[in-house]
C-alpha cells in the first residue's frame, strides 16, 4: 500500500515536470494563445499609460488573427521570459530576442520578424565605434545580446548591467556611464523624442535577426506562427505597420 502511494506520487510528480508545451492544434482549439513580453522596450513593446503596445505587440495581434486565435498578454521582466517557456508558463515570447546559438539551445525560434543590431550611443560625440569604448564604462540591459557583445570588447573599463533598457539609458543620460548599447531603432526613437538631450548615435557594434520563441521542439507552433507572419509580409499589413513605427520596412532581407 505504502509502495503504491510512493509510486503514485512519483508518477504525479513526473507529470508536473513533463507538462507539455501546447501544440498549435491545442491552442487553436482553445482559441487563445498566451504570449509573454516585457513592455519596457519602446518602440517594440511598451506601455502607453496602462495599454501594452508597440511594433511587436501590434504585429503579434496581426499574426494571431491569421492564426485564428486571440492573444492573452503577460508582461514580465526580460530575464524571466525564455525561462518561462521551458516551464510551459506561456506559449510564445516576443520581446526583441536576437537569435543566438546559446538561446537556440534552450528554445525554438520562429522566422525573424525584423533585422537590427546593437548600436553605440554616447553623450560625447568622440565615442562612436568599438575602439572608442577603450577605457570606458558601458551600460547594457541584463540578459541581452548587447551584454554578450560588449563583453567581447576587451578594452572597455567596465560594463554596467541594468534590469531594464530604460535604466541603462538613464545611466547614460545622467552621465553615470560613458556609453549605452541598445537596439538601433530604440536608439533612433530615443534621439528623435529627446532632440535636446544630447544623445549621439554611433556605429553598430553587431547585427542580429530578431524572432519570437516557443518552447524547445514545439515545431507546430513555431511553423504556425512563421506561416502567419509570412502572410502579413505578403499582404502589405506588415509593411504598413512597420512604416507607422519606423518609416521603413524593417523585415530581414
Ligand atoms: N535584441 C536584444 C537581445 O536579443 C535586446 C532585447 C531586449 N528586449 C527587451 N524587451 N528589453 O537580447
Amino acid at each position: 500500500m505504502k509502495l503504491l502511494k510512493v509510486v503514485a506520487s512519483a508518477v504525479a510528480l513526473c507529470a508536473v515536470f513533463a507538462a507539455q508545451a501546447r501544440t498549435f492544434d491545442e491552442i487553436k482549439k482553445d482559441g487563445k494563445i498566451l504570449i509573454a513580453t516585457e513592455g519596457q522596450f519602446a518602440p517594440f513593446n511598451f506601455f502607453n499609460g496602462t495599454t501594452l503596445t508597440g511594433f511587436e505587440v501590434e504585429l503579434a495581434e496581426l499574426v494571431a488573427k491569421k492564426m485564428g486565435v486571440t492573444i492573452q498578454w503577460k508582461t514580465l521582466g526580460f530575464d524571466a521570459l525564455l525561462t518561462g517557456l521551458r516551464q510551459d508558463r506561456w506559449d510564445l515570447v516576443i520581446a526583441s530576442h536576437g537569435i543566438t546559438e546559446e538561446r537556440a539551445k534552450a528554445v525554438t525560434f520562429t522566422q525573424p520578424h525584423y533585422c537590427s543590431g546593437g548600436m553605440i550611443i554616447a553623450m560625447d560625440p568622440a565615442i562612436r565605434s568599438a575602439k572608442d569604448l577603450t577605457g570606458k564604462v558601458v551600460a547594457v540591459q541584463t540578459g541581452t545580446s548587447y551584454l554578450e557583445n560588449v563583453q567581447k570588447v576587451s578594452s572597455i573599463k567596465e560594463m554596467k548591467n541594468f534590469p531594464t533598457d530604460v535604466d541603462a539609458r538613464s545611466a547614460l543620460n545622467s552621465r553615470r556611464v560613458d556609453a549605452w548599447v541598445t537596439d538601433r531603432f530604440v536608439a533612433k526613437a530615443v534621439a528623435d523624442k529627446n532632440p535636446n538631450a544630447g544623445f549621439k548615435l554611433g556605429e553598430m557594434l553587431f547585427i542580429e535577426r530578431i524572432a519570437a520563441a516557443v518552447a524547445k521542439g514545439n515545431q507546430s507552433l513555431a511553423e504556425g506562427w512563421s506561416k502567419a507572419l509570412a502572410d502579413t509580409m505578403a499582404d502589405g499589413s506588415y509593411t504598413q505597420l512597420s512604416k507607422k513605427y519606423f518609416n521603413e520596412d524593417v523585415r530581414c532581407n
